[in-house]
């Protein structure tokens, strides 16, 4: 598809952004070194993987945990993401994250996992907008001036009127408390990753708070140019490309290309994915230790091999290997320098979340 309008550059409260579209939170996945190699492809910002208020109050530097909060140079802006339940906790908690160094933080009032709404957590709060209103004017008046606060949401608890308003209710409590950016997921919280993130809904909220706050879009971008057709479509400012963006960082520079209006660049060469899949070792083994690093990595492999014309059978070799020589000898084997890639199905989520 080519785009028929001009990209607007992307501001998140004084934090430039530029190329509008980013790298989305990804728990169990966006951490340091997925966040780097999206950044090397052309992601204009990354978020990390969310974080307990809770946990972060009581991390200390020595934990094996303290990655969670580790920060490459070449990564800013770099956006630190806190889930919580009590608006006083939180404000903390937010606080750990601007020494760490994150330039912009963003709640997450999204997540739908059970246990995280059973104590009150995540996508909870979108069924409780004062209490939701109270965290985001709290972590508003905590966090110094300078560091922008934005909110992640879901369109609602569930598919009723009463969800409905009380997603409103917190988009204005969002835009009277100061936030800078509001992230929508075109999901509900009870509908999980079922079914399809309803597009049309962001075109509403986009509506609704016209220039007064900025509104990214989520869900369901799967290929460089479904980004660009839900900017398109919804006359939102920027998207964040999730589950899209796992395995394939190319969504991003392939996105760019079709942004500056060049053709779809062909997808990346074996030799080519290998040198970054072994790029992204690298940074997982000095995040971690040569010794946690190929089980973290494994799961990034498998997602890797959506990029490999025979995925199946590389999937499959992926699941297995424990040691970064297995992986090593996997790359030699079957990932010959000149060797076309493929680009990742589009319908390869689509199908799974139906
Ligand atoms: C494995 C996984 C982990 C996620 N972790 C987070 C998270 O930590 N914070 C967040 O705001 N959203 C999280 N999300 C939601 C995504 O950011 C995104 O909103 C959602 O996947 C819809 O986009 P997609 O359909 O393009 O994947 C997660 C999604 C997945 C699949």
């Amino acid at each position: 598809m080519k785009p028929t309008l001009e990209l607007k550059p992307l501001t998140i409260g004084n934090v430039s952004i530029g190329f509008p579209i980013v790298q989305a939170a990804l728990s169990g996945y966006s951490d340091l070194p997925m966040r780097l190699i999206a950044r090397r492809h052309g992601a204009s910002y990354t978020l990390c993987e969310v974080m307990l208020d809770q946990f972060l109050l009581s991390l200390t530097k020595r934990q094996k945990t303290k990655h969670f909060l580790d920060i490459h140079p070449d990564e800013p802006p770099v956006g630190g993401q806190l889930m919580g339940a009590e608006p006083e906790q939180f404000s903390a908690g937010a606080v750990k994250l601007v020494e760490a160094g994150f330039n912009i933080i963003d709640v997450n009032f999204g997540c739908p996992v059970k246990k995280v709404l059973g104590r009150c957590r995540g996508g909870f709060h979108l069924s409780q907008p004062p209490v939701a209103i109270e965290i985001l004017r709290r972590t508003r008046e905590i966090v110094r001036d300078s560091i922008p606060v934005t909110v992640k949401m879901r369109r609602g608890i569930d598919d009723s009127n009463q969800a409905r308003d009380s997603f409103f209710e917190i988009l204005d409590g969002a835009i009277d408390a100061g936030l800078a950016a509001v992230t929508v997921h075109g999901r509900t919280v009870k509908q999980r990753y079922n079914g399809p993130s309803r597009w049309n809904f962001l075109s509403e909220v986009k509506q609704h708070v016209g220039d007064r706050i900025k509104i990214l879009g989520s869900g369901d971008l799967f290929s460089a140019a479904d980004g660009l057709r839900m900017i398109q479509q919804t006359g939102i400012d920027g998207v964040t490309i999730a589950r899209g963006a796992i395995g394939n960082p190319w969504i991003f520079s392939q996105s760019r290309a079709l942004a500056a209006d060049a053709p779809l660049p062909p997808p990346p060469t074996l030799g080519e994915q290998a040198d970054v899949m072994r790029e992204h070792f690298s940074l997982s083994e000095q995040t971690y230790s040569p010794e946690r690093a190929p089980m973290i990595m494994r799961k990034f492999y498998i997602k890797y091999s959506q990029n490999h014309p025979e995925h199946e059978i590389i999937r499959a070799m992926f699941t297995k290997l424990r040691s970064r020589e297995e992986f090593e000898a996997v790359l030699d084997k079957h990932y010959p320098a000149d060797r076309p890639g493929r680009y990742v199905p589009n319908d390869l989520y689509r199908a799974q979340s139906e």
